[in-house]
Parts: structure tokens; sequence; C-alpha cells
């Protein structure tokens, strides 16, 4: 069983359902007068994107990307690789990135000076998880769902070594499990 891995469980599926559907409902306030194009950074946000999207009711489009920035360890490599790029054109789109979590910054500071060469009309982040005190690269997110403290998180689409993200919650991963103490 997944469960049996985690150490303490941070937010229930009820309190991410919640947290979700006040940010869709600030997305629906902040975009009344435009189209936004969501982009999921995959893989990690998959599961966040489809529920965001659902909890915004005025229209929006969706493209995914995936980079890669991880291996299969716990802390960034510090070297960022585009997997899967946009299907669309993004010029003179309003772009909101959608990540699962913001960590050192490395990916999504690399990531955004990528975007803007292409000339969206603006663009912003939502960061469903914000750990703040790991950023080493000054990145800025407009909508956050919870800020958490330095700990290795899996579920909801997070990840370790590829496992965890079909937990339906959030939790701080045991460091045994990563061979931590
Ligand atoms: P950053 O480049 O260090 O900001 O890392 C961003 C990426 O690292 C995220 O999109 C996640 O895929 C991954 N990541 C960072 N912290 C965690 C965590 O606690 N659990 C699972 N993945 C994480
Ligand atoms: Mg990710």
């Amino acid at each position: 069983m997944l469960h049996q891995d985690i150490e303490r469980i941070l937010f229930s599926e009820e309190e991410l359902k919640a947290r979700v559907a006040e940010l869709g409902a600030q997305i629906d306030r902040d975009y009344a007068n435009q189209t936004p194009l969501l982009i999921s950074v995959l893989r990690g946000s998959f599961i966040f994107m489809a529920d965001l999207v659902r909890s915004i009711t005025r229209p929006c489009t969706v493209d995914f990307m995936a980079v890669s920035s991880y291996g299969s360890g716990t802390t960034s490599s510090g070297q960022v690789k585009i997997v899967k790029d946009l299907s669309e054109q993004i010029e003179g789109r309003d772009i909101i990135v959608v990540e699962d979590i913001l960590d050192s910054g490395n990916t999504l500071s690399y990531l955004f000076q990528l975007l803007q060469a292409r000339h969206p009309a603006s663009i912003r982040l939502c960061t469903l998880l914000d750990k703040p005190e790991r950023r080493t690269k000054p990145v800025a997110a407009q909508y956050v769902g919870f800020t958490i403290p330095d700990a290795f998180v899996v579920g909801y689409g997070l990840d370790y070594d590829e496992k965890y993200r079909n937990l339906p919650c959030i939790g701080i991963l045991k460091p045994c499990v990563y061979g931590g103490e």
C-alpha cells in the first residue's frame, strides 16, 4: 500500500478540492475579459491541472509541456530538459503556467525565459505548492495553493521515482523510502 510510505498527510482530498476551487474562482475573476491558455507542466501537474480547469467556468484553452529536472532523486539536478514542447503558438496569448510545486525555482526560471521569448501577451504562474525555503532562483507565483515547509512530498500528481502520483492526498514521504534517516 502506498499509504504505508507516508509519514504524515499534509492535505486531504477534501482540502485539495476546496483550495483548487478557490484558485479556479480567482482565475475566473482575474481573466474575466480574456481567454487564458493554461499550460500544464508534465508530469507532476496533470491531476492539479485536470481539477483546476474544471473549477474555471469561463472559456480557457489548455496545452502541455514536459520538462525534466530531477532524475530519480529528491533534489534538483539543475539541468532542465524539454521533453515535450507545446502544440500551440503562444504569441499574444495570456498564459498561465500550471505547476505542481515550486521548489528551487530552477525549472520555472528556465521555462519562463523560454516562454517569454515567444512573446505571449502575459504570463503568470499557478502552483499548487510552494516551498519558499528552498528557492535559489527568483520566481514569483501569482496563484499559490499552499505554502509548505522543506519536506519531500508526494501524491496528487507528485512523485518519488515515478511512484505515488495516484495517491489522492498529499503527504510527506518517509525518509527511509529514499534512503534518508
Ligand atoms: P525546482 O526546479 O527545484 O523548482 O523543482 C521543480 C520540480 O521538482 C517540480 O515540478 C517537481 O516535479 C519536483 N519536486 C520538487 N519538490 C518536490 C517534492 O517535494 N516532491 C515531488 N516532486 C518535487
Ligand atoms: Mg514537476
